[in-house]
């Protein structure tokens, strides 16, 4: 099939015809033609592994220079996006595993992995979840599952766990981008779709600290951003403001795991002969 009746015309082949238009010297491929790399795949017949292609338009219209993506690059861009979403989200080594898949819902623990669950897909209902609990009981797994499933649907997401995320503002470079200023970053913080504090309550109590905190949430608040936190504290106890923002907000839910160590729970299946 003609290129050209499938839409789009590789943006080389427009090029040439336009230099062909302006100059009349038609370009002599043959006689350059020594190919100094193959091409590892076979080249799209549309954009000619280029990428990018111009719509095909009558000269004249508004948009006959606009270059487009080609559809043979989609899979490829999508990747690299994926890629992209992930690193930007600084998820912990060690937590390929921490997804809902691999979460097990048993008795105690049903609301918070349904909570967790609505706002991993978005729900309009709910913008803010708070995760509240004793120690391992599963609260950075499922908070981490929900940046996962944020990911997987192509949405910016950033993990931190709460003294890391003061001491990267503190420090005032950021590990993947020395450029980036304490105002940049801050605003990152602010900004990003989906914030994901872990261990809030677990940073040196400064007033320093609080400020920030208190400025990151009651931003984030402001402008109906989706947050999740986990913290082994009461709510009081993170402070005056938070608490209030943490429970006065409509879509934000507080939810706390009453259950125990998963890791003495796994134990006592084992002993039953349980899985
Ligand atoms: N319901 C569960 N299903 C599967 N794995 C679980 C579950 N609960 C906890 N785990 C596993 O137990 C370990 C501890 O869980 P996690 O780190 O989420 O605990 P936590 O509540 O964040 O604890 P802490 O307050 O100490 O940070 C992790 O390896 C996690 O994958
Ligand atoms: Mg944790
Ligand atoms: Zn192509």
């Amino acid at each position: 099939m003609e290129n050209r009746d499938r839409g789009f015309e590789p943006l080389g082949k427009v090029l040439a015809r336009e230099k062909e238009n302006l100059t009349g010297t038609p370009r002599n491929e043959q006689k350059a033609g020594i190919r100094t790399s193959p091409p590892a795949e076979p080249e799209c017949p549309i954009c000619k592994g280029g990428g990018w292609v111009y719509p095909s338009l009558p000269p004249g219209d508004p948009m006959y220079w606009q270059v487009v993506r080609c559809e043979c690059k989609a899979e490829e861009d999508r990747i690299n996006r994926e890629r992209l979403l992930l690193r930007s989200c600084e998820l912990p080594q060690g937590s390929v595993e921490y997804t809902f898949e691999n979460f097990e819902r048993y008795a105690g623990i049903e609301e918070a992995y349904d909570v967790a669950l609505k706002l991993a897909e978005g729900s309009e209902d709910l913008l803010w979840l708070t995760l509240q609990g004793d120690y391992d009981c599963g609260k950075t797994h499922l908070l981490i599952a929900i940046c996962r499933s944020w990911l997987a649907r192509g949405r910016p997401a950033r993990y931190a766990m709460a003294p890391v995320l003061l001491d990267e503002l503190r420090a005032g470079f950021h590990p993947r981008n020395e450029d980036m200023s304490y105002q940049e970053r801050f605003d990152f913080f602010k900004n990003v779709p989906l914030l994901a504090i872990d261990d809030l309550g677990a940073e040196s109590p400064t007033s320093w600290a609080r400020e920030k905190m208190d400025t990151l949430f009651d931003w984030r608040h402001f402008h109906r951003l989706p947050l999740v936190v986990t913290t082994n504290l009461g709510l009081k106890e993170l402070g005056g403001r938070i608490h209030s923002r943490l429970q006065r907000f409509v879509p934000s839910k507080v939810v706390t795991l009453k259950v125990g160590e998963y890791r003495l729970r796994r134990k006592g299946a084992k002993k039953c002969g349980r899985n």
